[in-house]
């Protein structure tokens, strides 16, 4: 059990971030930018406003104000810019915002359509309050199961999180609003965060942790915010390799780079060669700080009109410039916002195990519902966290009929213990809340104490006893799976939390989701925890204070990625051990086959693959196919297999559907340390189509020859 000055320090922690957020006012101007510019022939807006500015101004523009605005410059017409947190939903404002599934179950949907329209939305309701900044998405891998902010993110899969991260910023960027994909780079614990180093070789760096960084470059993300920890030894808000040699050299990134809250660590540094802007105020790129530099020689002018310059780009092609800071049109909370934010709960519930059919569960039964996260909607915490304006209705005040609610200690009490001895069903809501599953600090991968009891107790004396868990990422379920009769793991769902799993309960839908990410028996199964600190489910304040934001007075701890490419099913698939439940695995109420799986070669060492997918069962379900290619005669050690494709397919009973896939070379690709570059072996490769990483139906082996340079 969590201990209570521990319980007390995370909830204080927690208090001291909410303050950040206490709701504001919205923004009411609804008047657009004019900018006041001599005439040119200029055509760019960003240049002219540029050139227009004073030294003193362009550094005004180095750093935040209010906590989340970006200042601006009335001599010259220039608005001051909001931004605005995202995971869930817009946070921090007086206005009955739409909250979204966390990230991870965004992912878990495997939709990338419906993540495109979680992004619209939350683009719309950036318009109706006048926030020009996203501060999303998240695309930091699960590396480790117990990372605070997992349910931040998109899970253990760098295409997966790509796919999704890509899929966001094409929503949210249909509106004049700027995405920032986050954490660059490698924040992957939430252990000290200010006081580690990720210590990772070239090519894990590459093949894992990059790529869903430049996949929603690549969708046109126009901005990135760094992080707080080190990279190899230099920290990432000013890391010349990470921001200069990749992002800004070989992405040709010219967007806007922001920092973290409080994670710069030096002025010069900083000015060098780091973010554009210090976020949430000016404490290393003061008026004061920047002046001195300059007169230092650190840098010169041009090196402050090459970050504001940023900026006002960034601006311009988001089209800040040219339309009214606040849209008026646009609504939060509206009905259709929520119609999708149900969509995604719905979808991104995985049911992971279904013994005798135990559910869905009958309109007539008799039923239990316990288990703390029934009678609230958790949420993760930290920065994420939204402050309700009408508090949602839990799953125990939406379900009707016959049914008993039963208090935290049920078990010491014999009425309830009769009860659910007798009741159909027992339905245990259980997981973890904002204290303690957040940002700043790690989670415990067990249950606690109690709700472990309540699970015992409730299997001991029902037959029918389904848990639906809920985390941010894997949580201890070894001993669970043997005892209940369904588990569904979901994430924080928001708003529509309670008819979502209603629905999914009753059978108004089929579970749909998969697992982003794979959940091991054991937590030392895990290669990456290994060098992990033993210590990470402690908590203690002073720890988390020494050092923070003081560099010269912190101790850096290394966290070294020595499991390299064995991370999550890549571990699991090549090495074992076999995971109890395996990366895209999510039954469904209904049952599917795979059949007829073509594969055809096209030009440029492209391959076309078909296959036809057809609904077996009674009901109307989705199904996700997933792609997985195996080098079958690698030429250096690779992973075993890794997704390269997935689809999600709605099917009637009866139903079916053909899927296509082009699968080009950058399927095959792996870095070359010695060339220092992607390249695409040739060799066989095996085509692995299934339901899962572990449930494949359909296999091919293709011979891949590189194409001539
Ligand atoms: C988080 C960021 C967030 C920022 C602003 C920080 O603590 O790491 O993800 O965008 O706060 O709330």
């Amino acid at each position: 059990m969590m201990r209570f000055s521990a319980y007390l320090g995370k909830r204080l922690v927690q208090m001291r971030m909410q303050q950040m957020l206490r709701n504001r006012d919205v923004v009411k101007d609804e008047s657009p930018m004019h900018l006041k510019l001599p005439p040119s022939d200029e055509p760019s807006l960003a240049k002219r406003l540029l050139a227009e500015l004073t030294l003193q101004e362009k550094i005004s523009l180095l750093s935040g104000v209010n906590e989340f605005c970006i200042p601006g410059v009335e001599r010259v017409g220039l608005k001051p810019v909001w931004s605005s947190d995202a995971t869930l939903a817009l946070r921090g404002w007086k206005a009955p915002v739409t909250v979204f599934p966390a990230s991870v179950s965004m992912a878990a949907t495997f939709n990338t359509d419906l993540v495109t329209l979680v992004g619209d939305a939350i683009g719309s309701e950036c318009r109706s309050l006048g926030i020009g900044i996203l501060l999303a998405p998240g695309v930091n891998l699960a590396r480790v199961p117990i990372c605070g902010r997992n349910f931040e993110y998109f899970g253990e899969d760098p295409y997966l999180s790509g796919e999704m991260a890509a899929a966001y910023v094409t929503g949210v960027q249909q509106h004049p609003v700027i995405a920032t994909v986050k954490h660059f780079a490698l924040n992957n614990s939430e252990y000290d965060r200010h006081k580690t180093n990720s210590m990772i070789d070239e090519r894990t760096l590459r093949e894992l942790y990059l790529p869903a960084f430049k996949r929603a470059l690549e969708a046109g993300s126009l901005a990135v915010m760094t992080s707080y920890n080190q990279v190899n030894g230099t920290y990432a808000s000013e890391h010349p390799y990470l921001l200069e040699g990749i992002l800004r050299g070989e992405w040709q990134f010219n967007g806007l780079v922001i920092s973290d809250w409080n994670s710069l660590y030096s002025t010069d540094g900083v000015l060098k060669c780091g973010a554009d802007l210090e976020m949430p105020g000016g404490k290393y790129l003061t008026k004061e700080a920047v002046m001195d530099a300059l007169e230092r020689g650190v840098v010169d002018e041009t090196a402050i009109d090459q970050k504001v310059g940023h900026l006002l780009s960034s601006y311009e092609k988001a089209g800040l410039f040219a339309c009214p800071m606040v849209d008026a049109t646009q609504e939060v909370g509206c009905s259709e916002h929520h119609a999708t934010a149900l969509q995604v709960a719905r979808e991104g519930i995985v049911l992971l195990q279904n013994k005798d059919q135990a559910l869905p569960l009958k309109e007539h039964w008799n039923i239990c519902i316990g288990g703390d996260n029934a009678f609230r909607v958790a949420q993760g915490g930290g920065s994420s966290m939204v402050q309700w304006e009408q508090s949602p209705q839990s799953l125990a005040s939406l379900v009707e009929g016959s049914c008993t609610f039963l208090p935290r200690y049920w078990y010491y009490l014999r009425s309830y213990r009769k009860r659910v001895a007798s009741s159909d069903a027992v339905i245990l809501v259980v997981g973890f809340n904002h204290i303690e599953e957040s940002e700043a600090y790690d989670r415990p991968w067990q249950l606690d104490h109690h709700t472990l009891a309540s699970i015992k107790h409730a299997t001991s004396c029902n037959e029918r006893v389904i848990l639906v868990v809920q985390s941010g990422g894997a949580v201890d379920m070894a001993q669970l799976q043997g005892q209940v009769s369904a588990i569904l793991w979901t994430s924080y769902l928001g708003c529509e939390t309670a008819q979502a799993l209603k629905d999914v309960l009753y059978g108004v839908v089929s579970p749909s989701g998969k697992l982003p990410f794979s959940i091991a028996s054991s937590l030392a199964d895990y290669r990456s925890m290994r060098t992990y600190p033993k210590d990470y489910a402690s908590f203690s304040l002073a720890r988390i204070h020494v050092g923070q934001g003081k560099a010269n007075v912190r101790t850096v701890r290394a966290m070294q990625y020595t499991e390299n490419l064995m991370v999550g099913y890549r571990q699991f698939d090549s090495e074992g051990p076999n995971p109890l439940f395996c990366f895209g695995h999510g039954l469904s109420y209904s049952s599917f086959s795979y059949h007829d799986l073509s594969v055809k070669e096209g030009e440029n060492g492209a391959f076309h693959l078909s296959f036809f997918v057809k609904n077996t069962g009674l009901v109307d379900a989705p199904e996700v196919a997933q792609l997985y290619i195996a080098p079958l005669d690698p030429q250096i050690y690779r992973p075993k297999q890794e997704l390269k494709r997935f689809e999600k397919l709605f099917l009637k009973a009866g139903e079916q559907r053909s899927v296509v896939w082009e699968v080009d070379e950058q399927a095959f690709a792996r870095w070359d340390q010695e060339h220092w570059k992607f390249v695409s072996d040739s060799g066989n490769y095996a085509f692995r189509v299934g339901s899962s990483s572990r449930d494949i139906r359909l296999e091919q082996v293709v011979v891949y020859a590189k194409r001539k340079p």
